[in-house]
């Protein structure tokens, strides 16, 4: 008989143009495909004993409707890089703040340090943090500060 083991779900969310990574605006974004950073998302969680559940999407739709199913998913945090519904989105902050799960925003590239636009996040206020201009780095650092979250 074994002993079932409760391992804690982290919800990561890839907003739109972020499957074109490796190949969009490489002196912005870098050189490492979507693919390569779920890998190693998926290697820092395994190492921590956490699972990741992970969805990118083009669609702010598909997006809302994965953030209000995230407490009946039993997902315990969310990591999001909301990409250009950063700046737009209603409905993805007020899903967040909806559910009351943890969540941390990222972005590769620094936002305040670009176009006007994008110096506005409408999620950061419901986020527990943010974490922006590192790269791949943001995600992994994100990633860990996630779990120090949930494991706390
Ligand atoms: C981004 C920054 C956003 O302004 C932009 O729309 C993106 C990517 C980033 O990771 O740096 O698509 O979220």
């Amino acid at each position: 008989m074994s002993a079932e083991v409760s391992v804690s779900k982290i919800l990561v969310i890839h907003g739109p143009n972020l499957n074109l990574l490796g190949q969009r605006e490489k002196d912005i974004y870098g050189q490492t495909s979507l693919d390569k950073i779920n890998g190693m998302l998926t290697e820092l969680a395994k190492k921590h004993n956490v699972t990741l559940e992970i969805l990118q999407s083009n669609h702010e739709g598909e997006i809302v409707d994965a953030i209000g199913g995230a407490k009946a998913n039993h997902i315990s945090a969310i990591l999001i890089n909301p990409a250009a519904y950063t700046h737009t989105s209603v409905a993805i902050r007020d899903a967040i703040a909806a559910v009351e799960i943890p969540a941390i925003e990222v972005h590769l590239s620094n936002i305040y340090s670009r176009e006007d636009f994008r110096r506005t996040s409408l999620i950061a206020p419901v986020c527990r943090g943010q974490i922006s201009g590192f790269g791949v780095g943001s995600y992994l650092l994100g990633l860990q500060g996630t779990i120090d979250l949930i494991k706390r």
